[in-house]
């Protein structure tokens, strides 16, 4: 690797390859000045480039008087070749923090090859520098080696993901970029379209529909490291502009694509040498929300949620009672750990995490570690519920159990942020990763303020046989062939089997609240392509940018990509986006409000 880095190129050795064994070699090297100590008799100069730093010494004995001069003019972040030979440092100066730490190159010639201003701010791993700062000055922020081994783990991951594919015979097709709107729940970025006016491109959410039409034109395996552009609100997990490892399959089943996947994953992760045991866990999506309280769990803990709706339906807490009876559901998880905690860090967890997420109240108990009981409901419950409560969750001194009474989808967000926030607050070990799949995800959901149903994964989804009739009959009780990669609490990938069966996709849409003119409209191309032989197919995309950020255990997805943008969806480097001319606005037939 090292080898093929000193050919072509000015240097002959990098800056992070030297060792003692090189001692007495002649080397020339290049790199940015990242600092240097002038002692008046002698200067050190340390030089950085991607793949480390040397410590360089200039003496005025080994160097012309001119080259010394240079030597004394450098500052920060200038780019310099030196010619030298490598010494050792002596065991007493050795640097074990650094991979060069034991050898030093003696200068015999320097020559300053650019110069720089003050940089603006320094180039040093593990800087506190303002995010925005880093972005308006990327390439600066991309000097610092902690970037650059970013940069790389990404690049290694995705020639892993295509050095797998290649291998089970899919085939790399590049799909458009101006294209029709593709619905995966976002807005769509617009392009207008100069010769036909009035009329627009929609930037794709994903490549899906094209890649249907893959399987269509018979490719039958289908990769691409594909850019998706979703306008939506940005998360640190998400951005306007990303990446996915997209993949589609001909004549396969839900199981086919797993297999195939958790198979490139194993690659993948081996490239990284991180282990991790395979096959990997199914879990239903049901048992997710009824166990974690969401489709993405973290299983690298424990701290399942219980369900008490039965132990607590006919008791004397009115609360839960009404709750049950009208359809609800009182959940339960216990924080082990957190049973000393006062009523006011109860009261903050209340307010700041029960709440937010939609909670009414946070019912709670604890037993002290001296094994006294307190709490904010106990009273109203008769002995034997209350011991049947705690059997249920496990109740022991220690141990603080937080209750959630509302419709399912509530409590599970409130207990599912509960244990998430608890596992943190607790300093619950979470080391390594934990990946699974999270199956048969409902086929539609109901958005009650706009009276619709939609698609959850996407309206092209496979229903299973057996239940196509409750595409009209029992749409919320329909289910759907998808599968999900979750790794560490993130959805890390998703996928399902399509509909090739022209029918079925229109009754699907009609659900989605199409009238048959503007399916027809939208998805005519789709249809009559289902009608034309489509074989069975299905397929799978990651996020790599997310995939990456859990591999590199950054926090965010910004991390990972060299270019990002704030969250307010612009680039501080190039200030984009920007505003146009009035020429260009007329061109595509534009004028603003
Ligand atoms: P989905 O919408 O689940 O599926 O996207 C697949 C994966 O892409 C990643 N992802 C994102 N990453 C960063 N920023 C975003 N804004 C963002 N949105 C999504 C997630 C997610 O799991 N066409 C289907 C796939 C298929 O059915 O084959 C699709 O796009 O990691
Ligand atoms: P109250 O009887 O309203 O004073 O509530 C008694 C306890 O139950 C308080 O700790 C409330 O925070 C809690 N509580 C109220 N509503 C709910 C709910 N929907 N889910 C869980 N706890 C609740």
């Amino acid at each position: 690797m090292t080898d093929y880095l000193n050919e072509y190129c000015m240097h002959d050795h990098t800056c992070g390859e030297l060792r003692l064994k090189d001692v007495d070699t002649e080397v020339v090297l290049t790199g940015w000045v990242w600092r240097t100590r002038d002692l008046g008799a002698l200067i050190f100069i340390d030089l950085r480039d991607r793949e480390g730093y040397t410590q360089v010494i200039v003496d005025p004995d080994c160097v012309s008087a001119e080259d010394f001069k240079k030597a004394e003019s450098l500052g920060r972040e200038y780019v310099i070749k030196v010619v030298g030979k490598v010494r050792s440092r002596g065991e007493a100066a050795f640097n074990h923090d650094m991979a060069t730490g034991e050898i030093e190159v003696l200068a015999s010639a320097i020559e300053i090859l650019n110069t720089s201003v003050t940089p603006p701010f320094h180039i040093e791993d593990g800087s506190e520098t303002d995010e925005i700062m880093r972005m308006k000055w990327r390439y600066m922020d991309l000097r610092r080696p902690e970037m650059f081994q970013t940069i790389k783990l990404r690049h290694t991951v995705a020639q892993a993901m295509r050095s797998a594919l290649n291998k089970r015979g899919f085939i790399e097709v590049e799909t458009p970029i101006l294209a029709n709107s593709t619905p995966e729940g976002a807005r769509d970025f617009l392009v207008p379209s100069r010769p036909n006016p009035g009329k627009f491109y929609a930037l794709p959410q994903s490549p899906q529909q094209f890649k249907q039409m893959l399987m269509c034109g018979g490719i039958e395996r289908y990769y691409q490291i594909a850019r998706c552009f979703r306008d939506e609100d940005l998360r640190a997990d998400r951005q306007p502009e990303f990446t996915q490892v997209d993949v589609e399959m001909s004549f396969v089943e839900g199981e086919d694509v797993m297999d195939m996947m958790e198979g490139v994953m194993q690659e993948v992760l081996e490239a990284v040498n991180v282990e991790h045991e395979f096959p990997l866990q199914r879990m239903q999506y049901a048992d997710a929300m009824e166990y974690y309280g969401c489709d993405r769990p973290d299983i690298r803990f424990d701290m399942k949620l219980v369900n008490l709706s039965e132990i607590v339906r006919d008791c004397g807490f009115g609360v839960f009672a009404k709750t049950v009876e009208s359809g609800g559901v009182v959940k339960a998880v216990n924080c082990k750990g957190a049973g000393d905690w006062s009523r006011g860090e109860i009261e903050k967890l209340e307010a700041n995490v029960a709440r937010p997420n939609g909670a009414k109240g946070m019912a709670w108990f604890a037993i002290t570690s001296e094994g006294k009981e307190k709490g904010s409901f106990i009273k109203f419950l008769d002995e034997e519920t209350f011991a049947a409560i705690k059997e249920a969750v496990g109740a022991e001194p220690g141990d603080l159990v937080c209750f959630a009474a509302d419709k399912a989808p509530v409590a599970n967000a409130v207990l599912s942020a509960i244990r998430l926030h608890m596992a943190d607050a607790l300093n619950i070990p979470r080391e390594g990763h934990a990946l699974l799949w999270v199956v048969n995800f409902p086929m539609f959901g109901y958005d009650p303020e706009e009276g619709k149903y939609s698609a959850e994964h996407h309206p092209f989804t496979m229903v299973p046989p057996d239940q196509q009739h409750l595409i009209e009959d029992d749409p919320l009780a329909c289910g759907s062939y998808s599968y999900d990669l979750v790794m560490d609490g993130f959805e890390a990938g998703g996928g399902t089997i399509r509909v090739h069966n022209a029918d079925l996709q229109r009754r699907v849409l009609r659900r989605c609240g199409l009238t048959d003119e503007e399916i027809d409209e939208k998805f005519g191309h789709l249809l009559r392509a289902l009608e034309l032989g489509a074989p069975p197919h299905g397929g799978i995309a990651l996020g790599l940018d997310r995939l990456v950020m859990l591999l590199a255990g950054k926090q965010s997805i910004r991390d990972v990509i060299a270019f990002p943008k704030t969250t307010s969806a612009s680039d501080p480097m190039t200030n984009a986006p920007s505003e146009v001319t009035e020429r260009q606005l007329t061109e595509v037939n534009l004028r603003l409000m």
